[in-house]
């Protein structure tokens, strides 16, 4: 018998949607306001937007607790708990744009019976501060402000909002702590509670380490290059150390999405603005820079020169399970042969058609046949589990050339070379037919 709250969730984007189904599967009531038309109009029509395995079915069966409006009013009418979900997209100076968070506060003018606010957009630490001000301009001073910042990976988002590691609330309000408590009753996992500035700076930290782990990891699979040692085995027996753990140490082209590139910089740039260089940070970004055009070197290297080879990229989305192309290694890599006079195709099961420069100068191929036909070399850019699947001895056949590049060591090297590719990956020796 959990007691059920009536919670308005601002933003029908990835985060928003996520809260509002999980809110509702909790058994809350929901309602999720967008200024977006077709947004609304779709979810309505009982369909999801966006690619997120588990979204749509939570959705449908909770459809009775779940309302969808363009109205702000109505959102907040009924409403005890106002959860702000909008975007905070980077500016030109690195600080996040929060002019949808501030339109969103404005929108709350004269809500006064609400219990509380909270905000799960990332935003800077501090900004709870500059909320409580605006929410007093508004004359909403006595609402409690929490912070109760979102830590779900895209393609596990449901999973990871209903058994969580941890929930975060960063509140000064006693009320609004057990009210958010309350909220998160039947949600599997232990809940954090903290100030609001701490709770701030977790997700920021948390995300900013395990970024650390992929570059520090990529910085070691060079050197397992320069020494003849293989990645893999070298990060499986470093990670049976219960202190370390396996996660979050596989090699490859390096991290990309909503979070980790933007989160890095973010707090690069506020440990910049608060006077102090954040070195271990900036190397950490530096490698991820580095990443993708190492391996596009690499791979001129062993072609001899990219000028007129015909180059396949296998997946374009930042990593598998997501049609999420933010902060794609795909796009540099694609940009960087382009760059260098390569013809380039490309391959993704899942990504959306991607209009503007480097996508407009690629080649969209539908299967695997059409991208392999007369390529001199593929490169393995996101590690799709068709990939694995994938009859490499007939693709081999369709090649004119022979070189493979996994960029996500997803292959056996010796079984790549066995079927006659020169097989390239990263932190691992390579495979060449006739050699080993
Ligand atoms: C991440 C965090 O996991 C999540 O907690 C946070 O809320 C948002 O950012 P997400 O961006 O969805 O989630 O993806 P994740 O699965 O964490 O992968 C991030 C990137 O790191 C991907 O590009 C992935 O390919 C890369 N990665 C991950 C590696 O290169 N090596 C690894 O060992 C793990």
């Amino acid at each position: 018998n959990q007691p059920s709250h009536h919670v308005a969730v601002f933003g029908a984007g990835y985060i928003g949607l996520v809260a509002g189904a999980c809110f509702a599967e909790l058994g809350h009531s929901v309602t999720v306001r967008d200024i977006q038309p077709e947004r609304i109009s779709t979810l309505r029509a009982g369909s999801v937007p966006l690619y997120e395995p588990g979204l749509e079915p939570l959705i449908t069966r909770n459809r009775e607790r779940l309302h969808f409006t363009l109205d702000a009013d109505e959102a907040v009418r009924d409403a005890e708990v106002v959860y702000v979900c909008v975007d905070t997209p980077p500016t030109a100076s690195g600080d996040a744009d929060l002019s949808r968070v501030w339109a969103v506060i404005d929108a709350l003018k004269g809500a006064s019976h609400l219990a509380a606010v909270v905000m799960k957009s990332t935003v800077p630490v501090g900004t709870g501060a500059r909320i409580r001000t605006a929410l007093d301009s508004v004359g909403l001073g006595h609402v409690p402000y929490a912070s109760n910042p979102e830590f779900t990976a895209e393609g596990q988002a449901v999973e990871d909002f209903l058994r969580p590691d941890r929930v975060v609330i960063g509140t000064d309000d006693e009320a609004a702590a057990k009210l958010l408590r309350d909220l998160h009753r039947g949600v599997d996992g232990p809940i954090e509670i903290m100030d609001v500035a701490s709770a701030e700076m977790v997700k920021l930290t948390a995300n900013a380490l395990l970024a650390t782990r992929i570059s520090f990891t990529n910085e070691i699979a060079a050197l397992c290059e320069a020494t003849g040692a293989d990645i893999t085995r070298v990060t499986r027996a470093t990670g049976m150390d219960h202190r370390l753990g396996p996660y979050f140490m596989r090699a490859g082209l390096g991290y990309g999405g909503s979070c980790f590139p933007k989160d890095s910089r973010a707090l690069r740039a506020l440990a910049s603005n608060s006077g102090f260089s954040f070195q271990l940070l900036s190397a950490v970004i530096d490698v991820n820079d580095l990443q993708p055009r190492r391996a596009v070197k690499r791979l001129s290297q062993e072609l001899a020169g990219l000028a007129g080879r015909t180059v396949t990229l296998l997946g374009m989305t930042f990593k598998p399970g997501t049609d999420d192309m933010r902060e794609a290694p795909s796009t540099v890599v694609a940009a960087r042969l382009l760059a260098e006079g390569a013809r380039v195709r490309c391959w993704d099961p899942v990504a959306p058609p991607c209009h503007g420069e480097p996508w407009a100068s690629t080649e969209r191929c539908s299967d695997l046949a059409e991208a392999f036909t007369d390529a001199d070399a593929a490169l393995i850019v996101t590690e799709w589990p068709h990939l694995r699947e994938a009859d490499w001895r007939r693709l081999r056949g369709l090649m004119r050339g022979a070189v493979l590049f996994d960029g996500r060591n997803l292959m056996a090297p010796e079984e790549m070379r066995e079927l006659g590719y020169t097989y390239l990956s990263v932190g691992r020796p390579s495979a060449r037919p006739g050699e080993g």
